[in-house]
C-alpha cells in the first residue's frame, strides 16, 4: 500500500472519530484532574526515553506516572545473599545483558549509556558451556555444532522468505527443513534445541515465527555484532535509565508520579484523561502508553471507549514470553569455577532447570559462590505458581545429580521473581508467533488517535530487547513532540508527520521493503546483513 493511500485511510479515521469525541469532551475538563501537554504512562526504558526525548524537543510540559516506587520497569534488580562483609549482593530480577555492542556502521544506545555510565559488566561467552545430563557430566557438545550449522542453513531461508514475500512458518518448521530434526526422546538434542532457540525467545519453536525469530536475531547481531556482555553493578542495570531520567528531571519534580497505579485510559481525538487507584487523574493533550504487551493483554487498564478492533486483534496476536532466573547462593562454589554456563538435559522433561549460569566466576561476582538457573513458558508458568521450598527442593535434585561426585549443601539464600503475575508486567518480553507480518505489528504500535503506544513489543526489529524500548520510547517522544508543533521529524531518514498508518485489514504477508526507513526497521539493510 502506497503512503498517500494510507494517509488518507488514516485522516479518513480521525474525522470519524472526532464525531464520536465529543461525547467524552467534558472529561477533559474534570477539575480534580492534573492538566499536561504528554502523559507518559509508564518509566521503564521507552518511557523515559520518550520523556526525554520530549525534553530534547523543547517540550518540558510532561507527566511521568509509574506503578513502582521507582524507575526502570523490567530492568530490576535486587539485594540477594551475603558478601563475606555481611552486605547484599546485587543481582538482576529482569534485563541482565547489553545484547549487541557495535560495530563499525552503528553502536547499540544501551552499550553507549553503560559506557556513559560505567556500568560494571563482562563479556558472556557462550562457547563456555559444559553438558550434564541425569547421570553426571556427558559430553555431548558435537550437538551444539550440528544445531549451529542447522541454524546457518535456516537463516538464509528465512532471508528468502522475507525477501520474496513468501508466508511464514514456525520455527519449527524452519528448523526442519534445515535438517534439525531432534527426536522428541533425544533429551540431549532437546536440551542443545532449547539452549539456541527458548532461551533466547522464551517460547518453543513451535510458537515462534521462523521469520522474525530469525530476522529479530540477525538485526540487533548482524548489526551491533554478536558480543552479549552480561551486567553486574552494584547500583543495577537500571542506574542507566535513571542516569538518563536525572538529566531532564529535577530532585523532587513533580512531572514524576511514582507509586501511582493506572486504572483507566480515557481517550478520544480530544486527549487522554488516566484514572489512578489512589483517586487522582491527569489529563493530557497527548498520551504515550509503555505498557508491556502482558499488561495490555490482561486487561490490567481499562480503556473508555474499548480499543478498536484492529488494535486489539494486535494485542491477542502477539505473545508475552516469561523468563525466570532462579537464584542460589551457597557457602561454596561446588562447580567448576572456570566456566560460566552448564548445559542439563532432563530424561523426561525438555526445558526443566536446563540452563545454569555461574555469577562466581572471574569477572561477574566472584566469589559470591551464586549460581542461577533459568526457565521458560510452561516451566516458568509452573515454577512460578509454586512455593519456594517446592523449586529449590526440585533445583537441588537437579544439581545433585549433575554433580554426583560432589556433596552439595543447602543453599544459604534462594529467590526468584514471578513475571507472569507480576501486576505491572504480567510477563517478561514478547514474542511474534507463526504467521506474523509487519503490518500485523503496525498495527501494536500504531496510535489510536491521541493515544500511543512504545515499548520493547512495538519495536519490529528488536521486539524482546531493552534497546527495542530505548528506540520505541525516543521515537514515540519525538513523533509527538512534532505533532505538538505541527512539524514532521526525520525518523530513520524518513519524513515522518501526523498519525501512524495502520492496517483495517491484514494480509499474510508484507515485504520488508514495505517498512525499509519506518517502523524502526533499519534503513540500510544491506549494511545491516553484512
Ligand atoms: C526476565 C527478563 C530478562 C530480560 N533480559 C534482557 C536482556 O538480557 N537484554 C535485553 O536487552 N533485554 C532483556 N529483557 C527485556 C527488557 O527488559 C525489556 O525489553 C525492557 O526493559 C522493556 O522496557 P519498556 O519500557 O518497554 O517496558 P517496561 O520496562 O515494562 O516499562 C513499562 C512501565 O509501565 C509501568 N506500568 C505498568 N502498568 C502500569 C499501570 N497500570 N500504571 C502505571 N504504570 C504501569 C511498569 O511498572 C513499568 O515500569 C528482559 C526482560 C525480562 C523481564
Ligand atoms: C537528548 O539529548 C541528549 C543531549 O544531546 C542526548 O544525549 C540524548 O541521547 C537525547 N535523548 C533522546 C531520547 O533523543
Ligand atoms: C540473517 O543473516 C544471514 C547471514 O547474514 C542471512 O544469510 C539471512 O538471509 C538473514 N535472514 C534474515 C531473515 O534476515
Ligand atoms: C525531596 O524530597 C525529600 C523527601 O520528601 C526531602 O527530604 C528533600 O529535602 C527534598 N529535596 C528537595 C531538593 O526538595
Ligand atoms: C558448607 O556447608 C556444609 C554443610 O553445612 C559444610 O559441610 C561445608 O564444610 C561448608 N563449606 C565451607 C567452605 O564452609
Ligand atoms: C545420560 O548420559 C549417560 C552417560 O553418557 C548415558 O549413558 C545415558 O543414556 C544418558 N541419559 C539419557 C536419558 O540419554
Ligand atoms: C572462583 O574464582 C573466583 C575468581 O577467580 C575466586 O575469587 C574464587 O575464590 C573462586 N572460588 C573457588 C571455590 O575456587
Ligand atoms: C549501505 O551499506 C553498505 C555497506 O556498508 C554501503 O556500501 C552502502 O553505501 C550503504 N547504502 C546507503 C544508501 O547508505
Amino acid at each position: 500500500m502506497h503512503l498517500a493511500t494510507l494517509a488518507s485511510l488514516v485522516a479518513l479515521f480521525s474525522s470519524f472519530q472526532l464525531c464520536v469525541g465529543y461525547v467524552a469532551q467534558s472529561r477533559l475538563h474534570d477539575p480534580r484532574c492534573t492538566k499536561t501537554t504528554v502523559a507518559v504512562l509508564g518509566g521503564g526504558m521507552a518511557g523515559v526515553t520518550a520523556a526525554q526525548a520530549l525534553s530534547n524537543a523543547s517540550m518540558n510540559d510532561f507527566i511521568i506516572v509509574e506503578y513502582r516506587d521507582t524507575l526502570g520497569g523490567r530492568v530490576w534488580h535486587t539485594d540477594f545473599g551475603q558478601r563475606p562483609n555481611g552486605e547484599p549482593w546485587v543481582i538482576e530480577y529482569g534485563a541482565n545483558w547489553v545484547q549487541g555492542l557495535g560495530s563499525k556502521h552503528t553502536e547499540n544506545p544501551v552499550w553507549s549509556l553503560a559506557k556513559k555510565y560505567q556500568l560494571e559488566n563482562t563479556f558472556s561467552n557462550y562457547d563456555s558451556i559444559l553438558t550434564y545430563n541425569e547421570t553426571g557430566y556427558t559430553d555431548y557438545s558435537d550437538l551444539l555444532d550440528e544445531y549451529s550449522a542447522a541454524s546457518e542453513r535456516a537463516s538464509e531461508r528465512a532471508g528468502r522468505i522475507l525477501n520474496n514475500n513468501i508466508q511464514d512458518m514456525t520455527a519449527r518448521s524452519g528448523l526442519a527443513l534445515a535438517g534439525w530434526k531432534p527426536r522428541r526422546d533425544d533429551m540431549a538434542a532437546q536440551a542443545v534445541e532449547w539452549w539456541n532457540w527458548d532461551w533466547e525467545g522464551a517460547y518453543t519453536p513451535e510458537t515462534s515465527s521462523f521469520v522474525f525469530g530469525v530476522a529479530s536475531e540477525n538485526l540487533t547481531f548482524n548489526q551491533f555484532g554478536d558480543k552479549n556482555n552480561l551486567v553486574v553493578d552494584r547500583r543495577g542495570y537500571s542506574a542507566i535509565i535513571q542516569g538518563e531520567a536525572n538529566t531532564f528531571l529535577r530532585r523532587n519534580d513533580t512531572r514524576l508520579r511514582l507509586d501511582t497505579q493506572i486504572t483507566d485510559i480515557e481517550h478520544g481525538p480530544w486527549g487522554i484523561t488516566v484514572r489512578n487507584a489512589d483517586g487522582s487523574c491527569i489529563s493530557a493533550a497527548y498520551a504515550i502508553c509503555t505498557f508491556s504487551l502482558g499488561v495490555l493483554q490482561n486487561d490490567a487498564v481499562d480503556f473508555a471507549p474499548a480499543l478498536p478492533d484492529w488494535k486489539q486483534t494486535a494485542i491477542a496476536k502477539f505473545n508475552m514470553g516469561t523468563y525466570t532466573k532462579i537464584f542460589l547462593q551457597f557457602n561454596e562454589t561446588f562447580w567448576p569455577n572456570n566456566t560460566q554456563f552448564f548445559l542439563y538435559a532432563d530424561p523426561t522433561t525438555r526445558g526443566y532447570y536446563p540452563v545454569f549460569q555461574s555469577l562466581s566466576t572471574e569477572g561477574f561476582l566472584p566469589g559470591s559462590n551464586i549460581i542461577f538457573v533459568t526457565v521458560v513458558q510452561d516451566q516458568a508458568y509452573r515454577v512460578e505458581r509454586q512455593s519456594n521450598e517446592q523449586t529449590k527442593a526440585e533445583v537441588m535434585q537437579v544439581l545433585r545429580a549433575m554433580f554426583p561426585h560432589k556433596t552439595i549443601p543447602d543453599p544459604i539464600a534462594f529467590t526468584y521473581p514471578r513475571w507472569s503475575t507480576e501486576p505491572w508486567a504480567y510477563g517478561s518480553y514478547s514474542n511474534w508467533p507463526a504467521g506474523t507480518s509487519l503490518e500485523m505489528h503496525q498495527n501494536l504500535r500504531a496510535n489510536v488517535d491521541r493515544l500511543w503506544f512504545a515499548g520493547e513489543a512495538t519495536s519490529a526489529p528488536y521486539f524482546g530487547f531493552l534497546h527495542g524500548a530505548y528506540y520505541e520510547g525516543r521515537e514515540a517522544g519525538r513523533n509527538v513532540a512534532a505533532l505538538l508543533r505541527g512539524e514532521c521529524v526525520s525518523i530513520y531518514g524518513v519524513q515522518t508527520c501526523g498519525p501512524r498508518a495502520h492496517y483495517e485489514v491484514l494480509h499474510g504477508t508484507t515485504p520488508s521493503s514495505a517498512y525499509t526507513g519506518s517502523n524502526g526497521w533499519p534503513v540500510n539493510s544491506t549494511s545491516v546483513h553484512a
